[in-house]
């Protein structure tokens, strides 16, 4: 005992002294607001560059999960390598063009270009010049934007949205990805109770999507039968629409439904990456929330549906290979999501008695992330919850578990940033009310 406990102390301070994610998130990031209105089609790009640095954006700009659908290519040379190139080859949807100093792109070169582009196809200029007329020039003859040099990954996102974004009539739902450092840690548990308490909370709809194809619980969770579901969606896409997705939900509650996993052993599951993201692009673009209860698994497509999820829930329990497991996957999704704040953790089963564990202190340190929610080890509400088919809050009302539940709920969606925001708000009239007040009794 003793020597477990020293060992898994000793292990730790390494996992922290080994720590080399960088807690800074990225200095500039695309709003949430932006995030959530714009997605830039399937559109394929081509750029013709002067320097390195401008070069190394726009590569850096397509690992953007909101590019993740566009096709980027880097070239060297500027406008005349464009015009050259474009002599013998389609032209893409969107051409942009680099020109190192403020006179070297000249407009006869820019009707050039015109003439070798296919009807269609846009162009956007990042130059030196900070001039006004020249930039009305530009406007003139046809270019979609001018982006003034140096741009950030941000600007030419945002840019290329406001050229070739579809807001989509407004907004776009939100996906949630919910995956366990390790399996059996809780993370179908608390996905589907925060998809329960959306629903409840914002009455508006949430669909809870069981991609555990052979094991998944959702089904047995919400007690309901194993519909259709996610087998029928993914099986052929080329029919899949809101309306099909619609029929293939089991509903549960005004509000909720499930996508279930079909659960038969008989086959087996090789899931393709296109197949999943067509399913989210309808889900996307019909309800509000989607909630995706991830399997324990580290394959291509799980990869590139955490990458391209608006949040990742990973629920980690106190233990060391949690927090190795934890460790990496904040690592590797810091990284494939440079412009967006870090995953969110919430440490589960904290507490479980007789258990040696790592407390959340240092397991924050560790991982270079403060959980969002520590939920205690509560084997009786749980074991009741799964062996009735209910929520938390249906069994009792009342408790840590259920409580945090609603807190991780309302700062998933928003809620509580809008509360606080009014709140303040509140606080400030009342604040106002009492300055303008006072002058006049001052003066009574
Ligand atoms: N905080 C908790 N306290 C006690 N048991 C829990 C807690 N969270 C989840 N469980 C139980 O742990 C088991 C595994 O949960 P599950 O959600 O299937 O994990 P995962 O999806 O991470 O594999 C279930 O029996 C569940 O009821
Ligand atoms: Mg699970």
């Amino acid at each position: 005992m003793t020597g477990l406990t020293f060992n898994m102390a000793d292990n730790l301070s390494r996992q922290i002294a080994e720590t080399d994610v960088r807690l800074a998130s990225s200095p500039e990031a695309i709003s949430a607001h932006a995030r959530e209105t714009v997605r830039i089609p399937r559109i394929v790009i081509e750029a013709f560059c002067d320097t390195a640095e401008i070069a190394a954006t726009i590569e850096n700009s397509a690992r953007d999960r909101l590019m993740a659908r566009t096709r980027v290519m880097v070239r060297m040379g500027g406008i005349a390598a464009a015009i050259a190139h474009f002599q013998n080859a389609p032209t893409p949807n969107l051409v942009i063009i680099e020109s190192r100093s403020a006179d070297d792109l000249n407009l006869a070169d820019l009707d050039r270009l015109a003439e070798v582009c296919d009807p269609g196809t846009r162009v956007m200029v990042i130059g030196r010049a900070n001039d006004i007329v020249f930039y009305r020039d530009l406007m003139k003859r046809g270019v979609s934007d001018y982006l003034l040099a140096p741009i950030t990954p941000v600007s030419l996102i945002t840019s290329i949205s406001g050229v070739y974004g579809e807001t989509n009539s407004g907004k776009l739902g939100h996906t949630y990805a919910f995956m366990g450092a390790k399996g059996g840690v809780g993370s179908s548990t608390i996905a589907h109770n925060i998809a329960w308490t959306i629903a409840r909370q914002q009455q508006s709809d949430v669909v809870v999507a069981d991609l555990d194809l052979p094991f998944g619980t959702a089904s047995l969770d919400f007690n309901l039968d194993t519909g259709p579901g996610l087998a029928e969606a993914i099986q052929d896409t080329s029919r899949l629409d809101e309306v099909l997705l619609d029929r293939l939900l089991t509903k549960c509650g005004d509000h909720l439904s499930l996508l279930s996993a079909p659960t038969d052993l008989e086959k087996s599951y090789d899931l393709g990456q296109s197949e999943l993201e067509a399913l989210i692009e309808v889900a996307q673009s019909s309800i509000p929330f989607t909630i995706l209860d991830m399997p324990h698994m580290w394959t291509s497509w799980s990869k590139s549906m955490l990458t391209a999820a608006d949040e990742i829930i990973i629920t980690a329990a106190p233990d060391l290979a949690n927090l190795r497991n934890a460790k990496n996957m904040i690592g590797v999704l810091r990284q494939a999501r440079p412009h967006d704040p870090p995953p969110k953790l919430i440490l589960n089963q904290v507490g479980m008695p007789k258990r040696p564990e790592i407390k959340p202190k240092d397991f924050a340190k560790a991982v270079q992330l403060e959980p969002m929610a520590c939920i205690p080890f509560d084997a009786h509400l749980f074991g009741t919850a799964a062996s009735k088919g209910q929520m938390a809050a249906e069994v009792s009302s009342k408790g840590a578990a259920q409580k945090s539940f609603q807190e991780i709920a309302d700062l998933l969606t928003g809620r509580k940033d809008t509360k606080n925001a009014r709140r303040k708000a509140l606080d400030l009239s009342a604040l106002f009310g009492r300055t303008k007040r006072k002058p006049a009794s001052a003066g009574q």
